[in-house]
């Protein structure tokens, strides 16, 4: 186990600001989130802490030891991560089953012990069936599985997964949520994820870092960033919203040109809009029956 530290990083490629003083700490046993769109610096700032690219400025600790400083530089492989990056990587020349066991026969853990802990993984990964198969005779979802497979096989403290289920159908993905947050928590892992697919994020994570622009826009629990957005991108980036203009007074919001309103806190007065999220919102008949929910 271990916890993960960011330090006011900062990183550019050329003239592109990637990363603006970007600061965070994933506790111990913590599954946190880095979500964001497309392009807003997600998976550089993975492999800033995996050790493939370093900072121009700021510090990284893993576990209390800085990998990453002022003439400080820990080597990828000294770190103790587990890694599935979005362009997984499988060894093509070896089998399914050796392509997991890679990482324990680097430990010279015992032939009979890898065996069971191999087949244990598979099964986890719904790919038990393919253990003698090579990367070349799978499909690009399948081979996603053997990467997080043979990453989660070492157990390692840290575990770093860029989008590790992009390549799988709908299914399939709410199923492997599953079993990676069942894993991070039997084996009290602490995980970095990335992710731009809001739903994973609120499903799986303790803690999210809404990132945009290179900048953490907001962070905290999957519930409060869903109620309780401090700004307009993440508002909109996190779920479906509806607005409302309406203007308050004497602790009542009326709705632009309607009679209809919300009873509101006294000290809001003014112009104010009124967002509702779908899964609010109920539509009854005039008898008050349940028709449907909006979500
Ligand atoms: N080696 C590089 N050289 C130059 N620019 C780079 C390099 N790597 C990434 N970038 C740029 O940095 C920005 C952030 O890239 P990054 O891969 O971190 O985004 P991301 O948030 O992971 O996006 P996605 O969700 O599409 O994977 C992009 O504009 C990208 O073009
Ligand atoms: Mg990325």
């Amino acid at each position: 186990m271990a916890s993960v530290k960011i330090e006011h990083v900062t990183k550019s490629f050329g003239d592109n600001i990637i990363l603006k003083d970007f600061s965070a700490e994933f506790e111990d046993g913590q599954f946190a989130t880095l979500l964001g769109p497309s392009g807003c610096g997600k998976t550089t700032m993975l492999r800033m802490i995996a050790g493939f690219e370093k900072p121009d400025e700021g510090e990284i600790s893993i576990g209390g030891r800085k990998v990453n400083g002022k003439d400080v530089f820990v080597p990828p492989e000294n770190r103790g991560l587990g890694m599935v990056f979005q362009s997984y990587a499988v060894w093509p020349h070896m089998t399914v089953f050796d392509n997991v066991a890679y990482p324990l026969k680097l430990k010279k853990m015992p032939k009979e012990e890898i065996r069971q802990r191999v087949m244990e993984i598979l099964e986890i990964v719904h790919m038990d069936q393919y253990e003698k198969r090579r990367p070349s005779e799978l499909s690009g979802g399948q081979q996603q599985r053997i990467a997080l497979g043979r990453a989660l096989a070492a157990q390692p403290g840290v575990m770093l997964l860029d989008e590790p289920l992009s390549n799988l159908d709908a299914r399939l993905r709410e199923d492997m949520r599953f079993e990676i947050k069942d894993i991070q928590q039997r084996f009290r892992m602490t995980v970095v994820y990335v992710t731009h697919d809001q739903s994973e994020a609120m499903t799986m994570s303790d803690i999210i870092y809404v990132i945009n622009n290179g900048e953490i826009e907001q962070s905290g629990r999957p519930v409060d960033i869903y109620r309780k957005p401090r700004e307009g991108f993440v508002r909109d980036f996190i779920g479906g919203v509806d607005l409302l203009s309406g203007e308050a007074e004497g602790g009542r919001i009326r709705l632009k040109g309607t009679d209809q309103g919300f009873i509101c806190d006294e000290n809001i007065h003014g112009s104010v809009e009124v967002a509702i999220r779908p899964d609010d919102i109920y539509i009854i008949s005039p008898e008050g029956r349940f028709l449907s929910s909006k979500q």
